[in-house]
């Protein structure tokens, strides 16, 4: 038995949609699966990590956990992993582990997961659905965590917008990126982040992207607080701005950055991106419509 698991990277928040909102783009992690007497894990990625033993891969230890959270055993395979999505980045490459390994389990152990139920254990594994949601679905998702821990989530119709991410040769890790936010916020500004996230939603869905763009670079939830974290922050909006980007924020917890600009711009301002980041990846990305 052989199959393959392919898993669209993603970009988080939008801005002001902190936690909740995020896309699927085009770069992806696949897993080729080949069931066998023993286990192998080959890394065809230089992205990638190399671990000690296969029991060490993040992929196996997660497909591992929902093969016993549904008592079951994993059967052997060999796992040909490759990737384009950079670690620690905010490119989702951890989310995109997650649920490798969820389907890895799913599909091994013949779990029948629906994609609601990989939607909430991805989320519990991750601690946030704004990355998991959309590389299940596909395209823009928007999710709510309830205090009791049920997910509501909707879809984007297809947003007509590609996308340039600025990728720096450094990275930043979740943990550090979200130990510089505030614990608490005032209700005044509580109530300007929620109606600037609102309209930046509405927006979107209604196809005024003017209008959205500008929402984006308003956030007032994380960005004030990571911009120090991000290199060329300022410097990366004003460019893609006059070029002719809608809007240019934070991709995840950073550092990369990612701008929408209309559908067909991507590669033109990409070039022009990369003349003024020469030590950067600068990659013209288009959304993900299909997710798992
Ligand atoms: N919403 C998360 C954050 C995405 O901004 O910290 C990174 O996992």
């Amino acid at each position: 038995n052989k199959f393959t698991i392919a898993v669209p990277a993603s970009t988080a928040n939008i801005g002001p949609g902190f936690d909740s909102a995020g896309m699927a783009l085009n770069k992806y992690l696949n897993v080729q699966v080949i069931e066998q007497e023993t286990w192998e894990i080959e890394n065809h990625s230089p992205l990638l990590p190399s671990v000690a033993t296969y029991t060490d891969h993040f992929i196996y230890k997660v497909a591992k956990q929902i093969a016993e959270k549904y008592g079951k055993m994993l059967r052997a395979c060999k796992l040909a992993i490759y990737s384009d999505i950079p670690l620690a980045r905010g490119l989702g490459s951890s989310a995109s582990a997650v649920l490798a390994g969820i389907e890895l389990a799913n599909q091994l152990c013949s779990l029948s997961l629906t994609l609601e139920d990989k939607l909430k254990l991805a989320t519990e594994i991750e601690g946030h659905p704004d990355n998991v949601a959309p590389v299940i679905f596909g395209g823009m998702v928007i999710s709510a965590v309830m205090s009791h821990q049920s997910i509501h989530y909707f879809q984007l119709p297809n947003l007509d917008l590609d996308t340039v991410v600025y990728i720096p040769n450094i990275e930043l890790s979740t943990e550090a990126a979200r130990s510089v936010l505030p614990n608490s916020f005032s209700r005044d500004d509580a109530t300007a982040a929620s109606g600037i996230s609102n309209l930046m939603i509405a927006s979107l869905i209604s196809g005024d992207y003017n209008l959205a763009g500008k929402m984006m670079e308003q956030d007032v939830f994380h960005e004030p607080y990571r911009a120090e974290l991000i290199p060329n922050y300022q410097m990366i909006k004003q460019e893609a701005k006059s070029q002719g980007a809608y809007g240019t924020v934070i991709s995840g917890a950073g550092p990369t950055m990612i701008s929408f600009v209309p559908r067909g711009q991507g590669t033109k301002i990409a070039s022009f991106m990369k003349e003024k980041l020469s030590d950067y990846e600068v990659d013209a990305l288009v959304i993900d419509q299909t997710g798992l």
